[in-house]
């Protein structure tokens, strides 16, 4: 089913039902070894799928409802099958803030993974139009919730022995996970861990050119401040705001493909706060690792 999140929309299934998870994956042409999030309704559901310490019911205390995904080590593996977790001895699991999302949790009563909607390797999608465009064609349910308020995937955090590991930066900022968990270590070197953070990822069809002071000759342009309307130029936010470029980031970069550039240049974005988030994904649109 097609089910809108804050962040962005899921195709979601049964988190127990191995031939539910592998038409998922089948849907997106997801590697098989790219572990998906498990949603569920409450903080409680969560913790009796996976093993919570302190610091785990800190940040779910802290974040939850809402886009953040906390990944510690599986307690209940058949809740959410061995493909769905990728074979892996930890699971990920998030508890969204959606109303719509919410309510299909709720009914259901189980855990629903969802991956974003998108088929693999393609930016998330953010309204029901673009999630209907990606894969409407291989679900049997579709709920429209309107455009994404979020606009970014989930933040990330790994919660196992050491401190605390940010796998994926998001909506949920570095400073505000530090203040309820102290330092975060670095997941650089912890690429198995993180299966999903392939280098070329959230890639529109048109290369993707950053830091980018202006356009060139043929470019569209994903601007950032103050900037003159022109054709292909798409503001993601003309008064600077982060939170308002991160919900229109993954859409402008659609639209801006639909005009079929020479190539989409991106204004530098500042790395503070959802920066780093934005920054994360604009670094693997354009190919580079993160
Ligand atoms: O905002 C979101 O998180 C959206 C909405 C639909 O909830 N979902 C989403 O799912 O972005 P997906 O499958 O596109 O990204 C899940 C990420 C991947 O990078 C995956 O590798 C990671 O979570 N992940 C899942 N299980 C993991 C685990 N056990 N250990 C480490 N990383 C894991
Ligand atoms: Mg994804």
């Amino acid at each position: 089913m097609l089910l809108p999140t804050e962040t962005v929309y899921g195709l979601g299934a049964d988190a127990a039902n191995p031939a539910a998870v592998a038409a998922i994956f089948e849907a997106k042409g997801r590697p098989r070894f790219n572990p998906l999030i498990a949603h569920v309704h409450d903080a409680a559901t969560a913790a009796r799928i996976a093993a919570f310490d302190d610091r785990a019911l800190a940040l779910a205390a802290a974040f939850w409802p809402g886009p953040l995904t906390i990944v510690a080590p599986v307690r209940d593996a058949a809740a959410v099958c061995d493909l769905a977790r990728a074979g892996l001895d930890t699971v990920a699991v998030r508890v969204p803030g959606h109303p719509l999302s919410r309510a299909v949790l709720a009914a259901f009563g189980g855990p629903v993974v969802a991956p974003s909607a998108n088929r693999s390797g393609r930016p998330s999608p953010t309204t029901f139009e673009d999630a209907f465009a990606e894969t409407g064609d291989k679900t049997a349910a579709a709920l429209d919730g309107g455009p994404c308020q979020v606009g970014l995937e989930s933040t990330v955090v790994a919660v196992l022995d050491g401190p605390v590991r940010l796998l994926r930066p998001g909506a949920v900022t570095r400073a505000q996970l530090e203040a309820v968990v102290g330092p975060l270590a670095e997941a650089d070197d912890d690429a198995k861990r993180s299966p999903g953070r392939l280098a070329l990822h959230y890639a529109p069809d048109a290369p993707v050119r950053i830091e980018a002071a202006a356009p060139r000759a043929g470019e569209a342009f994903l601007a950032f401040g103050s900037w003159p309307d022109g054709e292909a130029v798409f503001n993601l936010s003309p008064s600077g705001d982060l939170a308002e470029a991160a919900a229109n980031l993954f859409a402008f970069l659609r639209a801006a493909d639909r005009t079929k550039p020479a190539g989409i240049a991106v204004a530098p974005i500042p790395d503070q706060g959802l920066g780093e988030a934005i920054n994360d994904r604009l670094r693997r649109a354009a190919g580079f690792v993160g």
